[in-house]
């Protein structure tokens, strides 16, 4: 069977809270890219006047191209492939229904975030026939968007997750729903547990 339609992946917010009309649904990573919480929000998990901190995707090529990272991850050479891998699903929305879930998707560009074709690598079993690897749609707030916030430590990101609080709920919320999805899928990502340990500490 050939599928025709869209692959989309959720590496945030997606991960926790599909977009509709999903057909089929596999596990996976991306390589080439770090999860980080820099993207601010000022319509979702914040305010302007306070804006929270929901995550984006940083390559490395953007990594070694810009030295606001070296001075943050020092040498950048040193950066392995396993913290290069990004791991979460991709959604398999069918033809009728792409139109929709982009109109749906698109609506987050207004958070900074552009549409990205990236390949996914497939872990987990699909209920269709499908390759290995499979090129997505990613939504992306890439370092040249208004709303990306640079490199920020563990702790300067943990006290806006703490005090931030949007029209979808508090920042932190957030960091749980996507901390929690990402164990159930049996993956854990050093960064986002340094994060929530830090951002929940009493
Ligand atoms: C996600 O993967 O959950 C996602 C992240 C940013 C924008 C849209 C979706």
């Amino acid at each position: 069977m050939t599928l025709s339609g869209m692959w989309v992946i959720g590496y945030g917010l997606l991960i926790f809270k599909p977009p509709p009309h999903v057909e089929y649904q596999v596990q996976g990573y991306i390589s080439g890219f770090v999860r980080r919480f820099w993207q601010s929000s000022l319509d979702h998990r914040g305010t302007p006047e306070h804006p929270g901190r929901v995550v984006t995707l940083v390559s490395y090529e953007d990594i070694k191209n810009n030295r606001q990272f070296h001075d943050f991850f020092g040498d950048v050479a040193t950066i392995s492939p396993s913290d290069l891998k990004v791991w979460g699903v991709a959604y398999y929305i069918a033809p009728k229904n792409v139109q929709e879930v982009r109109q749906y998707l698109d609506v987050r560009e207004q958070d900074g975030y552009t549409s990205h074709q990236v390949p996914f690598h497939i872990t987990s079993p699909c209920d269709v026939e499908v390759q290995d690897r499979i090129v997505s749609s990613i939504y992306i707030g890439t370092i040249d968007n208004e709303s990306f916030v640079g490199p920020e430590s563990v702790e300067a990101t943990a006290a806006v997750i703490r005090t931030s609080v949007g029209p979808s709920g508090p920042n932190v919320e957030y960091l749980e729903k996507l901390v929690a999805a990402l164990r159930e899928l049996g993956e854990t990502d050093e960064y986002l547990e340094q994060l929530i340990a830090v951002s929940t500490r009493k």
